[in-house]
């Protein structure tokens, strides 16, 4: 059945209190919990029913006395007692299962250790617990292990002890202060080394940092260990938010479903965003190791701190925590970029999420299974909204906001609107119509047209919004929003016309389906650009000429805004929509060549300039989405681009050798990247494969060793089977490595991908328990191989389809994912549509889990 928002009622009994002990091991582990309960005065009284799933009970009692049988109910989903009068403590002893545990939720056994994820309703899978977010007990725990298996143990909060216990064992003992739902509880136990430092928080506390691995991986968890250290620092200078515990530990798991889960105190960390050094990570790895641990330690206030009365707000805590983490790495490398990136996958992947079967507003009104609502709607369309927050109100009034709604909710499990109070108050002004945001799905479209009267000198913008219809939701109301703008005349000057807003340019604030903005005493009509730094998540619609965009990408301020001219203009040659489709075209061409040449930009901004829309970016601004001509036109306009360039590309290629040699600054991965795509594009030119595969043998960073097979593989070059066994062998038994190559394989943009991944599915390779390596394989397929993935005849489709019910009986919540590949069938033109139909009907009736079952009702739906 669906849980609805409407039907939020606060827990009749509270926890205050939990002491819960476990004698870990992997095949029984047996849990011992003491609830303290009691029921709250300010509800009406109702029988006790705790959350519980695939546990064996083994004893119950309260307050020391044995219930019998007749006292309570056990079923599938949990325990109830019906008679508890009063305030009382619940002790159940449960067994379960770590190494059965395939779904990677509660407990489970990776490797050999032992490792928890609770968020959102695994807790009820260690033990019987309202397992919701609005309980929020403090917590004392106990491990008991065998002490030569599991030498460390650790746990929620501080660590207050242990010692030796017969039999080889021994136990530690933690004790979490802060009142945390079971979401944020974990443990660990293992054969872990670490690396560790000291800090002095903010407010004094010495602060132990810890980072874990298995110990063949300690080495590679330094860059992590200074990220954490970093993460800190930051908080405590833009957001004013200390560390609140005598110690921080992270952790890393190879089996792990998601990125890394905030646990109080105790991160627990998917490996691949944990361990790096120069022989296994790109530059791409060590940013997102940097801005995942960023984003867990953020957590500790945005999320744990304050946290969540009920799942239909988990945006308060993603969306905010997306938008913190965004700014940790714009503040540290350069903001233009990391906009930009954040942008490029906004675009290729929420808005495709907005306009599919899945759309659904960042604080659903229902759901059936929460765990398919860790969205990019979420997360990323969360953020956006956050920011737009901090673009209306200015950085000042945003962080008094932020101030006060931390003071105001510290301890407590808040909601949307606790949130938006806080900045309404701290600002003086209303938010109501801006709260729409959370409640309306789909992304609005930004209609502009303008008039210039050259008699009078007046320049007219007229503003239109529209925000298309989503499932459930067929009519929408204008949204509040940021609209920043310039205007710039011929000379490329930018015109003065209202006091200066943030980043050079003026800005309105739209609340109405239209706006009128009128500009007197211009000489000649001026070129306006929009939408500065993406201030407003919209699709814009103004019908700016080739050369308009041309000179946009020269004149305009805000670096965001010429990367997106030049985005606009490849978007418009890509899908032929110039009437001038030649002179757009050149056009096109002459500001990427002007680009390259010119030795005053920041190389990793012409990279990012250089980097065509994709796939999914095109499918998101046509109507109907048709497969061939879409990759067709990228194809052609690629080849074209690496013709016409070929001398400014190798030149750029050597000359930027020396800075690319250097470490991990800025300045030396924006040279690799760069580097990297000039090579991409040569080696569209047949006879430069020697140069891929000449970066291939020589290169001294896995960025270029990586890249330059990339291109190899792509081109279907000569030596890509020798360089891949190469890099196979150079690498093998480092699984993470491993995924790399398999991901490359999994991606060449080539029909004959499917034979390839076919072959990957029948080898060893293939561990279908280790969610990174089902996505290496198939995630890449579906998510990164349009060419292979939309096959015209439906295999890539039924390729996919095949392996997805078996998954669903491992891990539901990773076959879930995949299943998501196929959001926006309903839009796919030609026979792909019929065909996705027929391999989503034959998946009917085939799944186990709610989650799969959920999801494919929806896109059916
Ligand atoms: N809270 C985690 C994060 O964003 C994600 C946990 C997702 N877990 C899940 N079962 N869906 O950092
Ligand atoms: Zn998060």
């Amino acid at each position: 059945g669906s849980i609805h928002l409407s039907d939020y009622r606060p827990p009749a009994w509270r926890i205050p209190r939990v002491e819960i002990e476990f004698d870990l091991d992997a095949d029984a582990t047996e849990v011992t919990t003491r609830l303290r309960l009691e029921p709250d005065p300010a509800q009406p009284p109702a029988p006790l029913e705790l959350d519980g799933e695939d546990l064996e009970l083994l004893a119950i009692r309260v307050d020391g006395v044995e219930l019998p049988p007749e006292s309570y109910v056990l079923g599938e989903r949990g325990l109830r007692i019906p008679d508890l009068d009063g305030a009382c403590t619940l002790e159940t002893r449960v067994r379960i299962r770590p190494s059965a545990n395939t779904r990677l939720e509660g407990l489970y056994a990776s490797r050999g250790a032992l490792f928890t994820q609770c968020e959102a309703e695994g807790f009820r899978r260690i033990a019987f617990m309202l397992d919701r977010p609005d309980v929020m007990p403090v917590w004392d725990i106990v491990l008991r292990a065998d002490r030569a298996r599991y030498p460390v143990l650790l746990a929620n909060g501080n660590p207050v002890g242990g010692g030796e216990l017969p039999d080889g064992r021994h136990l530690a003992r933690w004790h979490n202060p802060h009142a945390t739902p079971p979401y944020l509880f974990a443990v660990v136990a293992g054969d872990f080394g670490c690396v560790q430092s000291e800090i002095v928080a903010a407010d004094g506390r010495n602060v132990r940092l810890a980072v874990w691995a298995a110990h063949a991986d300690v080495p590679r968890c330094r860059y992590a260990l200074g990220a954490v250290e970093r993460a800190l620092r930051w908080d405590e200078r833009r957001f004013g938010r200390v560390y609140d515990l005598d110690v921080f530990n992270v952790v890393a798991a190879q089996d792990f479903t998601m990125g890394a889960m905030e646990n109080k105190g105790l991160n627990i960390f998917n490996a691949r965003y944990v361990l790096a050094d120069e022989e296994t990570a790109t530059d791409a790895d060590y940013l997102g190791i940097e801005s995942v641990i960023g984003h867990e330690y953020f957590h500790n206030w945005s999320g744990n701190r304050v946290t969540l009365r009920d799942w239909f707000q988990l945006s308060l805590k993603e969306g905010l925590t997306v938008f913190r983490d965004q700014e940790f790495t714009a503040d540290l490398h350069s903001r233009a970029v990391k906009r930009i990136e954040d942008v490029r996958l906004l675009r290729a992947r929420q808005f495709a999420e907005d306009a599919g079967s899945l759309a659904h507003p960042v604080r659903p009104p229902s759901y059936r299974e929460i765990n398919n609502f860790y969205t990019l709607t979420i997360y990323e369309k969360g953020a956006e909204i956050v920011r737009m927050l901090y673009t209306l109100l200015g950085e000042a009034t945003f962080r008094a906001g932020m101030d006060l709604y931390f003071a105001r909710n510290d301890g407590r499990a808040a909601t949307v609107e606790d949130f938006l109070a806080a900045h309404a108050e701290a600002s003086g002004r209303d938010l109501s119509q801006f709260a729409r945001w959370y409640a309306q799905a789909g992304t609005p479209e930004i209609r502009i047209r303008d008039d210039y009267d050259a008699a009078t000198g007046t320049y007219t913008l007229e503003i239109a919004q529209r925000t298309p219809p989503t499932p459930g939701q067929p009519d929408k109301h204008p949204l509040h929003m940021p609209l920043r703008f310039a205007l710039y005349d011929e000379a490329g000057r930018r015109l003065r016309t209202a006091p200066r807003g943030a980043g050079g340019a003026d800005q309105v604030e739209l609340v109405a389906t239209r706006h009128r903005l009128r500009f007197h005493g211009l000489s000649a009509r001026p070129l306006p650009a929009f939408n500065q730094g993406f201030a407003a998540p919209v699709k814009l619609d103004f019908p700016y000429s080739p050369a308009q965009l041309g000179r946009l990408a020269r004149c305009e301020r805000d670096p965001f805004n010429r990367w997106d001219a030049l985005q606009r203009l490849a978007t418009g040659v890509l899908l032929e929509r110039f009437e001038a489709h030649v002179e757009a075209q050149d056009g096109l061409s002459a500001a990427l060549g002007a680009l390259l040449d010119d030795p005053a930009q920041d190389p990793a901004f012409v990279a990012e300039c250089l980097v065509l829309p994709d796939f999914d970016t095109l499918a998101e601004s046509v109507q109907a989405i048709d497969v061939d001509s879409l990759l067709a036109a990228r194809e052609t306009l690629l080849d074209q681009l690496a013709f016409e360039h070929a001398e400014r590309l190798r030149a750029r290629y050597h000359a930027l050798a020396d800075a690319a040699a250097g470490g991990l600054d800025g300045a030396a991965m924006g040279a690799r990247r760069l580097r990297n795509l000039c090579l991409a594009l040569l080696t569209r030119l047949d006879r430069e494969a020697a140069l891929a595969q000449a970066q291939f043998e020589g290169a001294r960073s896995m960025t270029d060793r990586l890249g330059a097979l990339r291109c190899l593989v792509e081109a279907d070059a000569q030596g890509r089977h020798a360089a891949m066994e190469a890099f196979a062998a150079r690498h093998a038994g480092d699984d993470l490595v491993t995924d790399k190559w398999i991901a490359l394989v999994a991606m060449r943009p080539d029909a004959g991908a499917q034979a390839e991944v076919r072959a990957l599915l029948g080898s060893s390779h293939w561990t279908p328990t280790n969610p990174n390596r089902v996505r290496a394989v198939l995630g890449s397929f579906a998510r990164a191989n349009p060419t292979a993935f939309h096959a015209a005849d439906g295999s890539g489709y039924a390729l996919l389809a095949e392996q997805l019910p078996g998954l669903d009986a491992i891990n539901p919540q990773v076959a879930a994912r995949l299943l998501g590949a196929f959001e926006s069938w309903r839009r796919l033109a030609g026979p792909r549509r019929e065909r996705v139909r027929e391999t989503l009907d034959g998946l009917q009736g085939r799944f186990a889990s709610s989650d799969c079952r959920d999801l494919l009702a929806r896109l059916l739906g």
